[in-house]
């Protein structure tokens, strides 16, 4: 497809039904968001039964202490045992639950149900000895390799809370999570394969462990065979422990209410937010919209390109299909090593039916160009996910024509760290498909668009998202701070959870998602915070001030585009200080954080009381003609920013 003919697509208003045989199969139906809407606590009481319980519940939910919701009150189960033991005991203990697929070729190897449950019980027995009990919380940092799943169900078996930090965060980051909730091992490995060459974890892992004293084990993958420091005593490789540890271990059953796991994301202030979800609601609702948003059926088989260290891996690669006991593809690389094709040749051998990736991988691919997909069969395929940002229309048809042969659906899924799972999707069975909207909220979640004084907008305006009722999987608090967690999600509209996003209705009432409407950025479908880039930036001893703003990016969605003052004594810094500023972000935060762009100016733009106002600097970083600053301090400032801009771009 030419440069051009994406460009037409841009004002895409066609609308694909769903295909005839699948919507004649489909798990979920159109009744069923009435018969959800009619009574939606029965409803979410009635899809519990699609997992195991130890106690059976006795209500479905206590909202009587709002915001703080209990679900299934009084069950317990056990998280682990549900997405692993009891499919064994069904009798599809030799079904495979993960092909996994290392970077370096031919580095494959299948785990069928049964292996998953000796190697997690070994796991969990293995952190006993490493002194773990319920409740302890136990950090992973780790690449995409099955030990990752397999330590998150290890401390799902035993009731310890995992926090998986993304490998590709900094030491400090990794740092300031384990100490935010305390955690008392860390599960990692040597490294991992990245871009053909092994990548390290362990070095972060030492240097973060510096803060923590607390720690008292590391628990080591070897997986590239890097040389790796040891500290005696608090050290230990997992082939040494979990290899030779029982394959014995009966699961307790936890309340419902039993802290899963602590999942850290970035908010408006610089540090990040400890998101705390728990185990039954979380469990029922992952494994529901597993089942009914990608239409699984025992014989599909299931990628999701995500990183486990983020809350899709959570969700749609750990908890929702392993409780559906699905196959599906976990790969550890990038999608261009050793050649562009990769997904395609893995999807081709492994005849995946069910893909789920992001908006930002697609643009990609697109730029890449479609003789690279359409060397391989792709015809296993027979639904798409898209995750993390709105799919532009042009990325859409791409995604359908070139990916799913004209043929499949395509589920934009809107959901949070926060929902834990899908919130508003089409159903592949039974709503049509507008690309680039996430069309409505699926059966049993209430959501709507609202105004500033939070009154619903009609069909054809826009406003900001909420959700007016409860939800299983919604999360709990932020991990040790409720006021937090009330003021962010629930103060600005009493008794609706604002999800920080802006959204549109259309003609139809079908949602269309706009953007953050906070200080957050989206990039490459993860969450960034300005404030949090700003803060590292001034932690740097030539910077005096940061102002950072989302820049749109034809690929990434938003890129961080950064505008520093220097100190006085740094005169102009020199010729280094842009690369010298970007490596000292990755090294606060992460490689993710890297500002694309730094203008290093003689003064920010600030209204009267002070704040920055980031409007006028997203026009200068998006080349725009610099809009209405009559609120400025002072009204000159913006020409002195354009005119005595120095600035660098980086791609990498
Ligand atoms: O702005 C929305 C965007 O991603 C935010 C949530 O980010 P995070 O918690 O990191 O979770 C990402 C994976 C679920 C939302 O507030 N977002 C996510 N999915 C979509 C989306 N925006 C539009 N359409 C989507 N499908």
């Amino acid at each position: 497809m030419t440069e051009q003919n994406i460009s037409n697509l841009s004002h895409e208003d066609r609308v694909f039904e769903p295909p005839a045989d699948l919507a004649a199969n489909a798990n979920v139906k159109a009744e069923v968001y009435e018969q959800a809407a009619a009574n939606r606590v029965k409803f979410w009481g009635e899809q519990a039964d699609r997992l195991s319980w130890g106690t059976p519940f006795t209500d479905v939910l206590d909202w009587s202490n709002p915001p703080f919701a209990k679900w299934y009150v009084g069950g317990t189960l056990n998280a682990a045992y549900n997405c692993v033991d009891r499919h064994v005991e069904a009798g599809s203990g030799d079904k495979v639950a993960l092909h996994f697929v290392g970077e370096p070729d031919d580095d494959t190897r299948d785990i069928t149900y049964a292996e998953l449950q000796d190697l997690v019980s070994q796991a969990a027995n293995a952190l006993i000895d490493l002194g773990v009990q319920t409740g302890d919380r136990i950090a992973i940092y780790m690449p995409m390799i099955p030990e990752a799943v397999i330590a998150m169900l290890a401390c799902a078996r035993l009731g310890a809370p995992h926090t998986v930090v993304f490998g590709g965060f900094s030491a400090d980051a990794l740092s300031s999570r384990i100490l935010d909730c305390e955690a008392k091992v860390v599960i990692t490995a040597d490294g991992g394969y990245r871009r053909g060459a092994p990548s390290a974890l362990k070095p972060a892992v030492d240097e973060a462990l510096q803060k923590c004293p607390d720690v008292t084990g590391v628990l080591v993958v070897r997986r590239t065979g890097q040389d790796v420091e040891w500290t005696e005593g608090r050290d230990v490789w997992w082939h040494d422990v979990v290899d030779s540890a029982s394959k014995d271990h009966t699961p307790e059953m936890f309340d419902s209410e039993h802290p899963l796991y602590v999942m850290y994301t970035s908010g408006t202030t610089g540090s990040p937010k400890g998101i705390l979800h728990t185990t039954g609601g979380y469990l029922v609702q992952s494994t529901y919209t597993f089942w009914g948003v990608f239409d699984y059926k025992p014989e599909d088989v299931y990628w999701c390109t995500a990183d486990v260290g983020w809350v899709t891996g959570h969700s749609y690669i750990v908890y929702g299909p392993l409780a559906n006991g699905a196959t599906q593809v976990l790969y550890e690389g990038t999608p261009d090593t050793p050649h562009k094709g990769r997904w395609w040749e893995i999807i081709e051998k492994y005849k995946v039916t069910l893909f789920y990736t992001a908006p930002t991988a697609i643009r990609t691919f697109m730029k890449w160009g479609e003789q690279i997909p359409a060397e391989h069969d792709l015809s296993s395929l027979r639904i798409l996910g898209s995750v993390g940002e709105s799919i532009n229309p042009e990325a859409y048809v791409w995604y359908r024509e070139n990916i799913g042969g004209g043929r499949t659906p395509i589920v934009d899924t809107w959901w949070q760290t926060e929902t834990g799972a899908h919130m508003i999707s089409p159903l592949p069975g039974v709503t049509k498909g507008k690309p680039g909207s996430a069309m409505t909220a699926i059966p049993g979640i209430a959501a709507e668009v609202v105004d500033d004084a939070g009154k619903p907008v009609e069909h054809g305006e826009g406003g900001y998202l909420v959700i007016t009722e409860p939800w299983p999987s919604m999360l709990r608090t932020i991990w040790g701070d409720d006021d937090r967690y009330k003021d962010t999600y629930w103060s600005r509209w009493p008794g609706f959870y604002f999800a920080g996003d802006g959204a549109r209705k259309d003609d139809d009432g079908a949602i269309w998602l706009l953007g953050r409407v906070d200080d957050v950025m989206n990039v490459s479908g993860h969450r960034l915070s300005t404030t949090e880039i700003e803060s590292a930036l001034v932690s740097h001893p030539k910077v005096a001030e940061a102002a950072v703003v989302g820049a749109t990016d034809e690929t990434t969605g938003q890129a961080v585009v950064a505008f520093v003052i220097l100190r006085e004594s740094a005169g102009d810094g020199g010729e280094e200080i842009v690369a010298e500023l970007r490596s000292h972000v990755a090294k606060e935060i992460g490689a993710i954080a890297k500002p694309r762009q730094i203008m290093i100016v003689p003064e920010l733009p600030k209204t009267r009381s002070g704040k920055i106002m980031r409007r006028l600097l997203r026009d200068v970083a998006e080349n725009r003609e610099v809009g209405d600053a009559t609120t400025l301090a002072d009204s000159g400032i913006m020409d002195k920013i354009t005119a005595g801009m120095k600035t660098a771009k980086d791609e990498d």
